[in-house]
């Protein structure tokens, strides 16, 4: 059994879909006391970046995604983080030949499932949660990360040109990938960046409210210098930032997350569950 896999998905770009796959990985893990990986389809790379991975890294996902040989299942690409408990399969600059790549019948008789079909060759067996971030694009990576995953988080950035723009062809992609045999529920729209005190953000959070309904996650991600901070230490919110408001919403979108996942947290009182050596043993071996 798989466990939940969530993509991070909308197509523009600077909308916060890194910031809150590696964020929200890394309190959902603390909240679980469980290990949560992260799937970087993006060739830019920048959840790597973010957790201090090195550029250029190899094997990376593009290994995995384009294995004709089963030569490199998905394991052999997970290294673990600075985090405890935060694993990445990370990618580089070159999953952008990967595309076309695909497209070679002869190699790649479904180019459309081959990320799902690599997920499904593998156990994962001690991770609690996969989330995978994706490019800024409909194209074919983006699409392989809707048939591989089971819910999607579609950030909306609240701030000065918030508006529904690209939304629709989305949902149009998302409906594409969505079969009998492959359901894809939409967890939550997210408002990043959100600053309560002014009016744009106001109406940005009614519209998206009346827009989505129940569909529209509760928690909002303030606007936070904090990220920026983060990103320059090259540490998530809570190792660097911890006392920030995003760190805080981060933290309450985790719990929103494993409501509407139905996870079982760490016992009452334990908002970060210690992390056991074996546990740290058992996942991402093979690497330092
Ligand atoms: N909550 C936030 N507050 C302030 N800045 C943010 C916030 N979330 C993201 N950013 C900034 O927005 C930029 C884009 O975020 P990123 O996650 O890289 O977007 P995407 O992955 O969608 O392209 C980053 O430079 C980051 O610093
Ligand atoms: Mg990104």
């Amino acid at each position: 059994m798989l466990p939940p896999i969530i993509g991070v998905v909308l197509q523009k770009g600077g909308v916060s879909k890194t910031i809150t796959s590696v964020n929200l990985a890394d309190c959902v893990a603390r909240r679980l006391g469980k290990s949560c990986l992260i799937i970087d389809m993006d060739p830019q790379g920048n959840a790597g970046k973010l957790l201090g991975i090195p550029r250029n890294v190899t094997p990376s996902i593009r290994e995995v995604l384009l294995d004709t040989k089963n030569e490199f299942p998905l394991q052999k690409v997970i290294r673990p983080t600075s985090v405890p408990r935060l694993y990445i399969a990370p990618s580089n600059i070159n999953l952008a030949s990967a595309e076309s790549h695909l497209r070679i019948p002869e190699l790649f008789p479904h180019p459309l499932k081959q990320l799902r079909r690599k997920l499904t060759e593998e156990a994962l067996r001690d991770i609690a949660l996969v989330m995978i971030d994706t490019p800024p694009s409909l194209g074919l990576l983006t699409v392989n990360v809707l048939h591989a995953c089971n819910h999607v988080i579609m950030p909306m950035d609240s701030g000065s040109d918030f508006s529904f723009d690209g939304l629709d062809d989305m949902l149009d992609v998302i409906r594409a990938a969505t079969s009998e045999d492959h359901a894809i529920n939409i967890l939550g729209v997210l408002l990043v960046k959100h600053d309560r005190r002014q009016t744009l953000c106001q109406s940005a959070h009614q519209a998206t409210v009346t827009k989505f309904g129940p569909d529209a996650f509760e928690t909002t991600i303030a606007s936070s210098s904090a990220v920026k901070k983060s990103e320059m230490a090259r540490q998530t919110l809570m190792q660097c930032e911890r006392k920030s408001s995003a760190a805080r919403d981060y933290m309450h979108l985790a719990d929103e997350v494993i409501r509407r996942l139905k996870l079982t947290p760490a016992p009452a009182g334990v908002t970060e569950a210690p992390v056991a050596a074996e546990e740290l043993a058992s996942v991402g071996a093979g690497h330092e």
